[in-house]
């Protein structure tokens, strides 16, 4: 009798705790369902719901998010946060440089780029970074007057915000305005950039007296800057659009500042500089829409590019940044960036075989090119022989509202605050984005970038890019839109990026964090980052790898992914001061 009331009290016990576990269980899955994913990932994305600014510097974000708020859409919010970014972020915010916005307009389901790429002077010549004995002259190229393209930025943000843009232009440079009027307090990362780059400001008493205390230092953190001159320089935009900067007192400034200098830019330059509308590129990768950039940009025929030749193999059994993985990753990067030093300039004024190289057919014939166990020394990868059948430190950021609109942004001075010279009266930094081309075909450029007479300077014409602004689409809608600066490596980035979201299937903030890899082909070179182990790096160079553990990090993203009327933001790690604003 004790005994069965003993068995009949065990079985209660169990059954009660059959339903304790029951009720734990359903909870883990409640967490499972709810926007901010699970616990199965060392890193999690923002979340929100209206709308989303992701970009490398706190203030502009909140920008570009209070015009969401305010009702603008993503065009505007985008259009915001540029401007701001060239208070907040002088070493790659700007107006005078240039770049390209990615849109996705979810309402007819249409993808449009807007290159606002510099153009070289009309008096620029091939040769004008040679020296005597026809070398190329370093100091020339990357610090001088000589350096800048015509500027580009205000053009194509101007464009974008008239042709898409809701909201009255005021609007959306005002906010930029009162942060260069009233100023705001100086971040680390601010401090720190500045800092990085001060011995180079001081030489430009311009940019020092913008820049730099009268110690030739950074402003102190916490300390308030202000920006007069670039104030006035945005109310004229404010106030007379393109007009505002490209005629009148800004665009005499320019040119006044270029003849006292022995600079080329004239006010001619400044009143032809047009933005331009252009399809963007577009390709299927296991069973999504690549979206991105054309040329005067490599990026997107390269990504796209690299994706087609890796969409042939099964890189999930491979497992992400195991030594075979990454041998492919290398291998297929290096026909790439062959080709890209021998294809690739402004297809305004060169035939670029652009459907032949992002066509499945010609990745079908490099693929077969790559061994599964050696590595090909690059001096053995030439560019792969396409016929052409058709005529012919940068920033980035991303926003998206709540009707699904998305916009992915890169622009740049080039260099971390350009030619560090700063024209007197507008607050504007000069871009360094001649540097761009080849000041001598065959030698590499600043980022260690072969190129060919493709890419020659010529009067007019756009310096070959790496910006790689990209959306990727699935069933018509935008999922993933990301981008990032860092020169040549941009490219390499964007794609590991798509690959461990599309492949692996991280959320977009693991996507972001993973260790990355770059090979450009020349030099021969196997870049790791810190996080790839040493065992796979033993493997790498058994296979004939020339592997280096990268100094400096490899990019710097700014995604936002769209998942079940969710948006999930990253801002990548890897540098101070990103910030994903959402609500
Ligand atoms: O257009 C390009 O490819 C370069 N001017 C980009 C420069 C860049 O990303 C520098 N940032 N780290």
């Amino acid at each position: 009798m004790l005994c069965s009331l003993r068995v009949l009290i065990k079985k209660l016990m169990v059954i009660t705790l059959f339903f304790a576990l029951l009720v734990s269980n359903t909870s883990t899955c409640d967490e499972d369902n709810a926007p901010i994913i699970n616990y199965k990932t060392r890193f999690l994305p923002e979340v929100g719901k209206n709308g989303m600014v992701v970009g490398p510097e706190k203030l502009a974000a909140e920008v570009g998010l209070s015009i969401l708020k305010g009702g603008g859409n993503a065009i505007d919010a985008a259009v915001a946060t540029g401007f701001a970014l060239a208070v907040t972020y002088p070493r790659a915010g700007n107006l005078a440089g240039g770049g390209f916005m990615l849109i996705h307009h979810e309402k007819d389901k249409r993808q449009t780029l807007i290159d606002y790429r510099e153009t070289a002077p009309l008096d620029s010549r091939p040769d004008m970074f040679l020296d005597e004995s026809g070398k190329i002259d370093r100091s020339r190229t990357y610090f001088s007057h000589l350096a800048a393209g015509v500027p580009g930025t205000v053009a194509g943000l101007i464009m974008a915000h008239a042709r898409y843009g809701s909201l009255p232009l005021k609007a959306v440079i005002e906010p930029a305005i009162k942060l260069a009027e009233e100023g705001f307090p100086v971040s680390y990362a601010l401090n720190y950039e500045i800092n990085a780059r001060a011995k180079r400001l001081a030489e430009n008493s311009e940019a020092a007296s913008l820049f730099l205390t009268a110690e030739k230092l950074a402003p102190p953190i916490g300390s308030i800057f202000k920006q007069s001159d670039l104030a006035n320089t945005l109310i004229r935009i404010a106030e007379n659009g393109a007009a505002g900067f490209y005629r009148g007192l800004t665009a005499q400034l320019i040119t006044q500042e270029m003849q006292t200098a022995g600079g080329i830019i004239d006010s001619e330059d400044l009143m032809r500089y047009e933005a331009v509308e252009r399809s963007p590129l577009r390709q299927t990768f296991k069973g999504y829409e690549i979206v991105s950039t054309p040329p005067p940009s490599s990026g997107g025929i390269h990504i796209i590019q690299m994706l087609n030749i890796l969409e042939q193999l099964d890189l999930q059994k491979m497992r992400l940044n195991s030594a075979k993985y990454i041998h492919y990753l290398a291998e297929a990067m290096k026909h790439a960036y062959a080709d890209r030093s021998k294809y690739l300039g402004d297809s305004d004024f060169i035939q670029v075989p652009v459907t032949e190289l992002i066509s499945k057919e010609y990745a079908r014939t490099v693929g077969q090119q790559i061994s599964p166990h050696r590595a090909s020394p690059s001096e053995t990868i030439l560019p792969g022989v396409v016929q052409s059948h058709e005529s012919p430190d940068t920033t980035h950021f991303t926003v998206a509202d709540s009707l699904g609109n998305v916009v992915t942004n890169t622009y740049t001075l080039n260099f971390s605050f350009g030619s560090h010279i700063a024209v007197p009266g507008t607050g504007l930094l000069l871009n360094n984005e001649m540097a761009d081309f080849a000041a001598r075909p065959g030698v590499a450029n600043a980022y260690g970038l072969i190129e060919s007479q493709a890419n020659r300077i010529s009067p007019g014409k756009r310096p070959l890019s790496s910006m790689s602004p990209t959306i990727v689409m699935q069933n018509g809608s935008a999922i993933l839109a990301t981008g990032s600066p860092g020169g040549s490596i941009i490219i390499t980035t964007v794609l590991q990026v798509i690959l461990n979201s599309l492949v692996f299937d991280m959320n977009i903030a693991s996507a972001a964090a993973q260790p990355r890899i770059h090979h450009q082909w020349l030099p021969d070179t196997l870049r790791v980052e810190p996080g790839i182990g040493p065992d796979t790096i033993d493997l790498l160079k058994q296979m004939g790898h020339n592997v280096t553990t990268s100094r400096r990090t490899l990019g710097r993203t700014q995604s936002i992914a769209l998942k079940n009327g969710w948006l999930y933001g990253a801002t990548d790690t890897r540098r101070a001061g990103g910030h994903v604003a959402s609500y």
